[in-house]
């Protein structure tokens, strides 16, 4: 009887683990051709210099006054997991400069499209491309309490905000110079998602955001370290060759998606989300562009799904449809993975149970045979 429910709780566990790991197959070529650029609906983001109008509730519209917005390599696109291809062969990313002191100040404002942050050209990205790039700018892209606002999408899911680290190659004089540039643009990407906790580094500009509040004002703030606004683990990131994700659409940037992600607190995604205006009433938010359509693209990604211990393969981290509520705890992969260990956990407590009763059993009849005395050992090492 006992031997049988542990017989069939070791089917079970097979059952977890094979399902575990067919869910993190490997990647499929073929092009995606889906048409996944939904549009959406939204206001502002960066137009500096041009002059001409553009706004995020048309953005097919953008097409009209800027011809690149209609080119096959336009950003954001959605990253599909299982197609992008590990390529082992990716440079890791170095940053210099980046951990500014308060001896100096940076100027953040509002440009009527996002929030920015002015950089110097002393932050750089040493490693990772063929050329040196210089930093720029930093901007945010955000929704709403109700609409998640990232711009690139993991499996088609919206994270809550999305922040740019604009750089540019510095074998050109400056960033105008160097965005129309076929090799001119890097960008770096990170998810914002909430947690529990107020992210103090990205309090350094939300605390100030409200100086910001009306379209092109502006504040300084003291320097610090703006690495500590990307996520703690830059070695996994997804690749690909995209866009300016804002009018003029200039496809010259080579993109970099972390796939670790930050975390603000709630109260501080709400700072973001509800405070900046442009133009005389309307609320900035909802600052993103849909995801544009890959044309026969390959996203690489620098690492392959989480190294497997049994079970727990393919786990989507966070990536919650609406910004609301927090981070969404567990995935398919942790799920799994809590299935396995309690099946085995159960397994492990009747065959010790199975074991106590035969141990009863033979103990009460050896008391005068000593025949079954040798299984004692084996059995009692496993327990
Ligand atoms: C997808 O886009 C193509 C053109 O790019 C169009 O012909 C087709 O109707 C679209 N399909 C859907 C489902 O929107
Ligand atoms: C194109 O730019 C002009 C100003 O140069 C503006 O009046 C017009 O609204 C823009 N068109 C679209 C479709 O945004
Ligand atoms: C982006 O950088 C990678 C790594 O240096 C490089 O292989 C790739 O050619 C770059 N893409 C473009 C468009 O320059
Ligand atoms: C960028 O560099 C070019 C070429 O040196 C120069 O003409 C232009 O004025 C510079 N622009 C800015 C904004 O510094
Ligand atoms: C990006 O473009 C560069 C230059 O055309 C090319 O060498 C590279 O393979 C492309 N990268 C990807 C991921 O397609
Ligand atoms: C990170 O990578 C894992 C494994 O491929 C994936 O399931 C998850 O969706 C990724 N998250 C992001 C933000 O890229
Ligand atoms: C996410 O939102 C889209 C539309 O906004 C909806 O179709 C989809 O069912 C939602 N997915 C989840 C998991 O809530
Ligand atoms: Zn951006």
């Amino acid at each position: 009887m006992m031997l049988k429910i542990f017989l069939i709780l070791l089917v079970l566990q097979g059952l977890v683990v094979n399902a575990s790991s067919s869910s993190s197959s490997s990647e499929e070529e073929e092009d995606d051709d889906d048409n996944g650029s939904s549009e959406k609906e939204s206001k502002g983001h960066h137009s500096k210099g041009h002059g001409v109008p553009w706004g995020y509730k048309d953005q097919t519209a953008w097409t009209f006054n800027f011809t690149h917005c209609s080119g096959k390599s336009q950003s954001p696109i959605d990253i599909d997991t299982r197609k992008a291809i590990h390529d082992p062969k990716l440079p890791p990313i170095t940053l210099e400069g980046y951990d500014l002191t308060d001896d100096s100040a940076l100027t953040l404002w509002n440009n009527g499209h996002t929030l920015e942050l002015i950089l110097p050209s002393t932050m750089r990205i040493v490693t990772g491309f063929d050329h040196e790039f210089r930093a720029a700018q930093l901007h945010f892209h955000w929704g709403t309490p109700e609409v998640p606002g990232s711009e690139h999408t993991i499996d088609n899911v919206h994270f809550p905000a999305e922040i740019h680290v604009v750089h540019y190659n510095s074998k050109y004089a400056n960033m105008s110079e160097a965005a129309s540039k076929s090799d001119g643009l890097v960008v770096l990407g990170g998810f914002i998602q909430i947690g529990l906790h107020e992210n103090e580094n990205y309090e350094k500009i939300l605390a100030v955001i409200t100086d910001v509040s009306s379209e092109e004002a502006n504040t300084e703030i003291p320097g610090f370290n703006v690495r500590h606004l990307l996520p703690n683990n830059l070695e996994r990131f997804y690749r690909y060759n995209g866009s300016l994700t804002t009018p003029p659409c200039y496809q010259t940037v080579n993109w970099t998606i972390f796939n670790d992600t930050i975390t603000v607190s709630r109260k501080q995604l709400k700072a973001l989300e509800n405070t900046l205006k442009a133009g005389q009433t309307e609320h900035l938010n909802k600052n993103f562009r849909a995801p544009q359509l890959l044309y026969g693209r390959q996203v690489l990604a620098s690492f392959q799904n989480p190294p497997s211990i049994i079970g727990s393969g393919n786990g989507r981290i966070g990536g919650s449809n609406t910004s609301s509520g927090l981070s969404e705890g567990l995935s398919r992969g942790d799920v799994l993975a809590i299935a396995f260990g309690a099946l085995f956990a159960l397994t492990l407590l009747c065959f010790t149970f199975y074991i106590c009763q035969q141990h009863k059993k033979y103990s009460s009849i050896t008391k005068d045979s000593r025949q079954n005395v040798i299984y004692k050992p084996a059995m009692k090492a496993e327990a």
